[in-house]
Formats: structure tokens, C-alpha cells, sequence
């Protein structure tokens, strides 16, 4: 049941880049649907639609090509321009900011531009108070687009599917996190894997998540950004009724409310939301809040619920 509005000024926001440099994997279909599920337990939400294909505007059926109001392209091209009409409401507290295909010329027209790798940096700052999350749709590539949301994130998260290669296309994608984060980011973190298209029943499935598991756990004790990462609970089910409600403009708690994939977000947005309050809850209880906020590393329980 959607709630209220909520009004209050947010003085910390969870920012999160959704990001894999593979298409297909289920970043769109994730930032839309953990977004809304977010938004449903009352909690401002913005969707930054950072793929030129546009696909995340589409799927909240917000057409800004038909529209002519300002883009995510846009205010790339200048941070500074009117804001309030590219921040779109589009359900009771979910807004976005849609792209166009234009934004794919971006890439090249910032490649000589001042701060070309803060630019959403930028965006977001004047935005600061507005959101409790922010979460950014990738595109499938690595370039300027990604490394401005991995710039203004404070969390990447990874959608993936539980394939041979998997781990091995992580690597690169971690890779890339830790150099953002040695030089423009240094807060940025990885906050973990979003199973997508999940078959929990084959061999394959329970093999790469039990490799996740231990690369994780491998990396606790090193400096580096996903040294808190998880394997987020629940994975999200194959279910073509996820596949299906892009084409109608609406999230899958619209379009089918009872579907196994409405209730794999909701159940991974009440994660979402749990960790993000345990963190401040953390903060605003610990030692005078001078340390940058960390994520926990999660317990175990999780680890064991997913091979249930
Ligand atoms: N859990 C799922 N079950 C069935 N289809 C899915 C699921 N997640 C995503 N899809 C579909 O798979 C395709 C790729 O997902 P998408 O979120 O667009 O990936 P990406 O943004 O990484 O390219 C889309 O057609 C989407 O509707
Ligand atoms: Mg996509």
C-alpha cells in the first residue's frame, strides 16, 4: 500500500549506482522495481536514468523525447541549468530524470569538457535534502556515463545473473569501482549483487552463489570497496510477468501486484531500507559521527537463507 509524501529534509542519502557493463542483466528492470518498492515504504525516492536507450523512462511510461522538457542530457551538458523541470514526479514519492537518445552524444561533446566525471556529481548536489535514495540506471559500458554515477554514488550495486563467467566479469566491474574510488570517489563502496533471473533449483545457480559468498567473505579483512559487499536476499525469481510490464509504462507492483516478481523487490526493498536505517540509526548513536558512515558487513543469516 503506497504511503504519504514525506515531506522532511533528508541530511544523508543512500546513493546508488546500479551498474554492470553487460547488458541484459537486469540493472533497468532492478532500478525501476527496487526503486518503486523503496517509494512504497514512504521513502522519497529519484530514479536518474542514465542509459541512453532510455528504457528506465519508459518503464515508468515518462516518454521525455515526446515531451521536450529538460533531460538527464541536459543538465550533463550544464550542471548548472533549470533543474526542477527535468525532476519528474511519477508516483507518490518517486520521481525521475529522464533520458533521451540524445544522451549518447554526451560521451563525445564532454570528452574535452571541465569536470566531465562530476557532472552528475554536480546535479545531485543541488538536489541535496530532496531524496532519502537516489538510484542510477547504467548503461552497459564503462565509460563517461557510469564513471559520472560511480562519481556521485556512494554505493555501486551489481545486478547479475548467477552464469559461468560471472565472477569473472565482477572483476573488471570491481576494478573499475576501486579506481573511481582511489581518485574522484573515495567514499564510494560496493554494497553487493542483485541476483536477477534467479534459478535457484540448477547446480550452476548454487555454485556461482556459493563462489560469491566466498569471494566476499575472502575480501573482508582487505582495503578495498567491497569489503562490505553482499549477496543481497532475496534474489529476484525468473518471472515473465518482469519481462511484461516495461511495455506498459508500469512498475511490477502495478502491473502485477501478486506476481513472485512484485514480491522478490518488495522483499528486497525492505532490505534496502532495513540496512540503510541500521546504518543511521548506527551513526546518529556512535562516536560523534565524525567517521564516514560505513555499511555493515551483513550476518550470516542471509548467506544461509539464500541456500534455503
Ligand atoms: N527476473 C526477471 N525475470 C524475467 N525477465 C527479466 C527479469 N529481470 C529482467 N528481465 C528481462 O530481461 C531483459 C533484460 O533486463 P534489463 O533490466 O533491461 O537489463 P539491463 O538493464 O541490464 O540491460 C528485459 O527484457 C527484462 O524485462
Ligand atoms: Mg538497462
Amino acid at each position: 500500500m503506497p504511503q504519504e509524501p514525506t515531506p522532511r529534509q533528508h541530511t544523508l542519502t543512500r546513493s546508488v549506482a546500479v551498474m554492470n557493463q553487460k547488458g541484459g542483466v537486469g540493472k533497468t528492470t532492478t532500478t525501476v522495481n527496487l526503486a518503486a518498492g523503496v517509494a512504497r515504504l514512504g521513502r522519497s525516492t529519484l530514479i536518474v536514468d542514465l542509459d541512453p536507450q532510455a528504457h528506465a523512462s519508459l518503464h515508468l511510461g515518462v516518454d521525455a523525447e515526446a515531451d521536450g522538457a529538460p533531460t538527464i542530457y541536459d543538465l550533463l551538458l550544464d550542471p548548472e541549468g533549470p533543474i526542477d523541470g527535468a525532476v519528474r514526479d511519477a508516483r507518490p514519492n518517486l520521481s525521475i530524470i529522464p533520458a533521451v537518445v540524445d544522451l549518447a552524444a554526451a560521451e563525445t561533446e564532454l570528452a574535452d569538457a571541465p569536470n566531465r566525471h562530476g557532472r552528475l556529481t554536480r546535479v545531485l548536489e543541488r538536489l541535496a535534502g530532496r531524496f532519502e535514495f537516489v538510484f542510477i540506471d547504467c548503461p552497459p559500458s564503462l565509460g563517461l556515463l557510469t564513471l559520472n554515477a560511480l562519481g556521485a554514488s556512494r554505493e555501486a550495486l551489481a545486478p547479475m545473473q548467477a552464469h559461468f563467467l560471472a565472477l569473472q566479469g565482477l572483476g573488471k566491474l570491481f576494478e573499475t569501482v576501486r579506481l573511481v574510488g582511489r581518485g574522484v570517489n573515495p567514499r564510494l563502496r560496493i554494497s553487493g549483487v542483485v541476483l536477477c533471473m534467479h534459478e535457484e533449483t540448477t547446480n550452476l545457480a548454487r555454485e556461482v552463489v556459493a563462489d560469491l559468498h566466498a569471494f566476499f567473505e575472502g575480501a573482508r579483512a582487505e582495503d578495498v570497496p567491497w569489503k562490505s559487499a553482499r549477496v543481497y536476499t532475496p534474489p529476484i525469481r525468473r518471472n515473465i510477468k518482469l519481462a511484461e510490464s516495461p511495455s506498459f509504462g508500469k512498475t511490477i507492483f502495478e502491473y502485477a501486484p501478486g506476481a513472485p516478481g512484485a514480491q522478490d523487490y518488495a522483499a528486497l526493498a525492505e532490505t534496502f531500507v532495513r540496512e540503510w536505517d541500521a546504518m543511521l540509526a548506527r551513526r546518529a548513536g556512535g562516536a560523534g559521527g565524525s567517521a564516514a558512515p560505513e555499511i555493515v558487513v551483513p550476518e550470516r543469516a542471509d548467506a544461509a537463507r539464500a541456500e534455503a
